[in-house]
């Protein structure tokens, strides 16, 4: 897979892991929120329907009570008797030590003229023909007013019973505190800006609003209301954007008044405005999770995809290099064999001119002693030629892996630190610094200890040798186990191959130092040893930067 390849599958994976998730989780979430939202808003319209529909259960049978005292008054007593002053005061001081709502008592009679008063004004002899509530209640048996001015001129309510007995008929009223009724109105509290109050029929405040109004003050928001005594009514009040008010309001039982229960639409959604948020934090997270865990996910898989795909070539590289190698061994054997045959025959040859000098030395007449001394040195220089081409074909044999080599069970942690210090020298006066890294305690291999001498001398003397003229030259060996191999990294920090030259690393006779300083036969036998005992050797250069030979050996 290339590398545009692995770019396609992480865009699909990443749509896939993405995408679909977030709009699963975004539909659930959203259809979650909706639901849920609709029901905590249902249930606060609930709760402020109960608490304005409690309210006015307890307004109404306050006034329940007070008609039904009232009205016990009347029926018990003649009228004559309550036009009595004495009487209509203790009858006042009764009703008073009974609830102190009361703030006066008077009798009337049929034209509506007071005949008996007990209260704080005088009102005594005052005639009603043509009040509103005289009127109303000579329809109605009782009347329950709104607030009012009066003869007293502060605002006030009533209630007003008639009576008729034996043809006569006359009538009670009694006027309630206001101060009282306010305190009982306004009693409730609903959080911050929850408020309770009663308008009448025209949207007349009948009790102080907390937030302003006052008594017999038109409620500027009254035509907004939406009356039901099921259903709440949301709407800013005091014009557009003023404050968004939640409304209950509910229809009184005495008389044509409504219970208002309001609290500010900002507080009562308070809670659920903080879910909300919650809510959408956490599909917000979530969202932002899923994506960092997509990310990551695919950036791993990408990487691994990566890594395989880099080893993927290294191995094809590895292959084609070992297939090459194998050739090469097989043809550098046969040169080495076609080689050494006539280097036999020469040797004996040799041997045998040796031989017959020897002979004919002392017959020789003494002017011939200088061409012979000649002809004995020629033979000397055969004789070291020889040598030295007996020495690469042995080169080359071992590259092949034609040698037996005599196997044993080393410790490659004693036998490394001995071949380094063979180099210490020799580094010194090159001005390198060689670190060693050996794990102590790795287990044994098998080998044989001069192949593996010259391996590592074949590498540290070319690591040497790439660092001459270069100043804080190092060399570093790092020993260790990983699994069942034993890894041996010589790395050091000189001048480098070229990418062309390191294909070329390890073929016999590959040499780019001048010629006689090298034979190209070091990297090849060193190869050649590695894998006649089962390992593998790999290289890692950059030009100019330095090199790093990896060698891996099972361990026995
Ligand atoms: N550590 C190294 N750093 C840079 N180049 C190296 C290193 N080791 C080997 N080489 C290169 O590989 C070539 C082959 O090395 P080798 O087989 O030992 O033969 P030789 O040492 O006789 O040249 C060297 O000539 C050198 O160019
Ligand atoms: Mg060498």
């Amino acid at each position: 897979m290339n590398t545009v390849h692995i770019e396609d599958f992480k865009k699909s994976v990443v749509i896939r892991l993405l995408v679909l998730p977030c709009i699963v989780l975004m539909l659930l979430s959203g259809i979650i929120v909706y639901y849920f939202t609709v029901h905590a808003s249902e249930q606060l319209d609930k709760n402020l329907v109960r608490i304005a529909s409690d309210h006015r259960k307890f307004i109404d049978f306050f006034l329940s009570e007070k008609i039904s005292t009232l009205e016990f008054i009347l029926h018990s007593n003649p009228y004559d008797e309550m036009c009595q002053p004495g009487f209509i005061h203790t009858l006042f001081e009764n009703l008073q030590a009974e609830s102190k709502a009361f703030v006066d008592l008077g009798v009337f009679n049929e034209k509506g003229t007071h005949m008996a008063y007990a209260g704080p004004y005088d009102l005594a002899g005052k005639t009603y023909s043509e009040t509103e509530w005289f009127n109303a209640v000579k329809e109605k048996a009782m009347y329950l007013s709104d607030e009012f001015l009066g003869y007293r001129n502060v605002p006030h309510f009533i209630i007003a019973i008639r009576r008729d007995h034996n043809d006569q008929t006359w009538y009670i009223r009694a006027t309630i505190d206001t101060c009282v009724f306010n305190d009982l109105v306004e009693s409730i509290r609903i959080g911050r800006t929850g408020e309770a109050y009663i308008v009448n029929q025209k949207g007349v405040f009948q009790t102080r609003q907390r937030s302003g109004g006052r008594v017999m003050e038109s409620d500027p928001d009254f035509k907004e209301y939406q009356i039901s005594s099921t259903g709440v009514n949301a709407f800013y009040a005091g014009g557009k954007f003023k404050c968004r008010y939640l409304y209950a309001i509910m229809p009184m039982a005495h008389t044509n008044w409504y219970m208002v229960v309001r609290q500010a639409a900002s507080e009562a959604y308070a809670p659920l405005f903080f879910i909300l948020i919650i809510s959408i934090v956490i599909i917000f997270g979530g969202g932002i999770l899923v994506m960092t865990a997509a990310f990551f996910m695919t950036s791993g898989m990408e990487d691994k995809l990566k890594i395989a795909d880099v080893e993927k070539r290294e191995m094809k590289t590895q292959l084609i290099m070992a297939g090459k190698m194998a050739e090469i061994g097989e043809m550098s054997t046969g040169i080495a064999h076609e080689i050494n045959n006539p280097l036999q025959v020469m040797r004996s040859e040799v041997a045998m001119i040796e031989e017959l000098s020897r002979d004919i030395e002392p017959a020789l007449p003494e002017t011939a002693t200088p061409s012979f001394n000649m002809l004995k040195d020629s033979a000397d220089q055969i004789k070291i030629q020889i040598k030295r081409c007996g020495k690469i074909t042995q080169g080359l044999l071992n590259f092949a892996r034609k040698k037996e080599s005599a196997l044993e069970k080393i410790k490659i942690q004693q036998l490394l630190p001995d071949i380094i210090h063979m180099l210490d020298q020799k580094a010194k006066v090159e001005d390198i610094r060689i670190i060693q890294k050996i794990d102590p305690g790795l287990p044994d291999i098998s080998c044989d200890p001069n192949q593996l001498q010259q391996v590592f001398l074949n590498l540290l003397n070319n690591a040497v040798y790439a660092l001459k003229d270069r100043s804080s030259g190092e060399i570093r060996i790092k020993v260790y186990r990983e699994g069942s191999e034993i890894v041996i990294s010589i790395a050091d920090n000189g001048c480098g191959f070229t990418p062309e030259n390191m294909e070329k690393a390890f073929i016999p006779f590959f040499t780019t130092k001048p010629v006689g300083q090298g034979t190209g036969l070091g990297l090849s036998t060193v190869y050649g040893i590695i894998t006649g005992l089962g390992g593998n050797i790999t290289l890692a250069s950059e030009l100019n930067t330095g090199s790093v030979f990896t060698i891996r050996l099972p361990v026995t």
